[in-house]
């Protein structure tokens, strides 16, 4: 999977040579490419924003750095697909005002073959430049939840996180994937513990030293309603509990 990521914060995205992404970029399943708006801004400042045409507080990305670098991106994705891979890489601008980012946005765009995040700063980026490319292809505003972030670097690391751990062959073991929160049949994760079996007085449930499979996974689904059901009731389906009840 290739990603580009626009930005004027470069060194933000340094954590994603770490862990199981830095893994991955190393083993070539994630080509990360990470690029300085600046680089696109040819006054001696190198300027990427300016006052809110109307006025107004704050300032706006214009938009003429994001044009020659998001075109530069693309211009480059066609040339390295040599015309017979999807020359249509999806943009997606992390916002505020954007779709919420979830578990099952996540497994949609871990399927894209090329993604492309634009991480806007200040009051955002100028209009137009989603109308351009919403003209020409693929774009979409995605936010990661109901908060605002000085910017859309943590957002983008947030989503590439999310989406390149689905990329197959990344996570080493994928069985670890399908019992994870909001995975599966959209429950959280049931409470996991390891040796020693009783640390300062706290004991590990004897059910989980015990050997006996099928008690074992019935007391973590129990675990995992009662824990979706107590911080997350807006996650079970309305006919969960009656189904719960009956399957035990
Ligand atoms: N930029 C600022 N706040 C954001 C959010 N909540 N999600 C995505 N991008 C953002």
């Amino acid at each position: 999977m290739r990603l580009d990521v626009v930005t004027i914060f470069p060194g933000y995205f340094d954590a994603l040579e770490l862990s199981l992404l830095g893994k991955a970029r190393q083993r070539g399943l994630i080509d990360l490419r990470v690029h300085d708006l600046r680089e696109h801004a040819h006054d001696r400042h190198r300027t990427v924003d300016d006052t809110p045409a109307g006025g107004g507080a704050g300032m706006v990305m214009k938009p003429e750095p994001w044009g020659e670098a998001l075109d530069g991106i693309l211009a480059d994705g066609r040339a390295a697909a040599g015309g017979d891979a999807d020359p249509d890489p999806l943009i997606i601008f992390p916002s505020p005002a954007g779709d919420v980012f979830t578990q099952s946005m996540a497994r949609e765009l871990a399927e894209e073959s090329h993604l492309v995040f634009g991480c806007g700063r200040y009051e955002g980026i100028d209009q137009r430049v989603f109308d351009e490319y919403a003209a020409r292809g693929r774009v979409r505003l995605v936010s990661i939840g109901d908060y605002v972030l000085n910017g859309g670097e943590v957002a983008t690391i947030a989503m590439i996180e999310a989406i390149g751990r689905l990329v197959p062959g990344v996570v080493g073991n994928p069985e670890s994937l399908v019992e994870e929160s909001h995975e599966e049949d959209g429950l959280l994760e049931y409470p996991s513990y390891t040796k020693p079996a009783t640390w300062r007085g706290r004991e590990v449930p004897p059910v989980l030293l015990g050997g006996n499979h099928r008690a074992i996974a019935e007391w973590r689904r129990e675990q995992r309603v009662e824990r979706t059901r107590r911080v997350r009731p807006d996650l079970l389906p309305r006919e969960r509990p009656a189904r719960h009840a009956a399957d035990e």
